[in-house]
């Protein structure tokens, strides 16, 4: 009897580990999304707020952007401008990734408010960061603009 039941059991367990085998893959590819495929999805399918809440280009604003604009992105009045509604967030996303590429000085108005200050460069952010954190600002502090794609940033880095 023994020896019977033994290489049943044993081909019952290697098609266990078939098939968890199989379903771990599966959890791989799910996972191996890009971020600027999920950016796509979540500023397309989820309601404004949540999009806000969980989009990656928040990452991006919290370490590179939120000292100078805060969190809500209302600024400090007379140095930072803010990022909400009326301010510069919603003009053309080429003239954004300018500002990112080589930063701004002088005087400018937004809201207006004059502010004579100086934004350092975010040059050294890929297009795929920076392409996030303009379409996180795009989406949040009650703006509502088109996102902005990782290849318009490549072309206006390079100047075309
Ligand atoms: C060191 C502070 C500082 C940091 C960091 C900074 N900014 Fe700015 N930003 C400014 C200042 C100051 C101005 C206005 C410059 C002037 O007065 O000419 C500005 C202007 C802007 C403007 C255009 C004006 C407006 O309010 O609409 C945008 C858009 C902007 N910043 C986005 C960003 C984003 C996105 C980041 C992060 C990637 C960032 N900034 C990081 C200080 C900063």
């Amino acid at each position: 009897m023994r020896r019977i039941i033994n290489p049943l059991i044993f081909s019952i367990l290697i098609g266990i580990l078939i098939i968890s085998c199989q379903s771990n893959s599966e959890k791989k590819k799910v996972e191996s999304v890009s971020t600027e495929q999920l950016a796509k999805e979540i500023s397309e399918n989820m309601p404004d707020q949540t999009a806000e809440l969980v989009h990656p280009g928040k990452a991006v604003y919290t370490k590179y952007c939120l000292t100078c604009h805060q969190a809500d992105g209302s600024g400090v009045p007379g140095m930072h401008p803010p990022l909400g509604p009326g301010s510069w967030t919603g003009n053309d996303p080429k003239e954004l990734i300018a500002i990112m590429m080589k930063g701004l000085s002088g005087k400018i108005e937004v809201n207006g408010e004059i502010y004579k200050s100086f934004m350092p460069s975010h040059a050294q952010l890929t297009d795929q960061e920076i392409a996030d954190v303009l379409t996180y600002i795009r989406i949040s502090f009650g703006n509502s603009f088109e996102p902005v794609d990782a290849e318009l940033v490549k072309k206006v880095r390079s100047g075309r």
